[in-house]
């Protein structure tokens, strides 16, 4: 993740390119859920979720400058009328919500994100996902996003500056032994 870019704008199309790629990411029953709301003027977007006192604080400026964010959304309902479709019905996730032991719009959310960071790197990009936490009304609200759809997190794309890890990122990674589970003893 980057969270210190460049101002320099993205050349024209190249956006449009990266999201073509990320929505070619796979999902449950081919539902096809993930969408995108493209915000090319992002101060649109910090208005809405930073207030002026928290910006002046705020320990990422050169995440404020990434010239483009991407909005990422799913529709839940559209997986319970996809598996409601006869292909799918004997599943039963087609009877709510609630039926989902694990809630694939948020799977498949994650997987259209990786293939949109994946492609930002492959272009020369840096890019960062972050959450939107206790502002995801206000987003939707304020960029005229559907009531229906939720907001997963947001990516901000563009050029990298010099890096600047957070606390997160300099954690080790855990040892391939650690995170391997074996049915029985290897
Ligand atoms: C689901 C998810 C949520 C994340 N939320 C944030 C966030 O809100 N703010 C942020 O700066 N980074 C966020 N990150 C980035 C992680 O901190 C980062 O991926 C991790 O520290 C590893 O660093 P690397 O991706 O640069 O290797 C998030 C990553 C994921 C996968």
């Amino acid at each position: 993740m980057c969270r210190n870019f460049l101002s320099d704008p993205l050349p024209d199309g190249l956006l449009l390119e990266l999201l073509d790629q990320a929505r070619r990411a796979p999902s449950a029953g081919n539902t096809q859920a993930v969408e995108f709301c493209v915000v090319t003027e992002p101060e649109r977007y910090w208005q809405i979720t930073l207030t002026p006192e928290r910006r002046a604080e705020f320990p990422w400026p050169g995440l404020l400058v990434a010239p483009a964010l991407v909005v990422v959304l799913t529709e839940p309902e559209r997986y319970v009328k996809r598996y409601s479709e006869p292909d799918k019905a004997s599943t039963g996730l087609g009877d709510g919500l609630e039926a989902w032991p694990v809630p694939y719009w948020w799977v498949d959310a994650g997987m259209a994100v990786h293939h949109l960071l994946v492609a930002a790197t492959a272009a020369g990009l840096g890019s960062c996902f972050f959450g939107v936490f206790e502002h995801e009304a206000a987003v939707i609200e304020g960029l005229d996003i559907p009531e229906d759809r939720r907001i997963v997190g947001t990516v901000a794309l563009g050029y990298p500056d010099e890096d600047r890890p957070s606390s997160s990122s300099s954690r080790p990674r855990r040892p391939l032994d650690e995170i391997i589970h074996y049915g029985s003893p290897p």
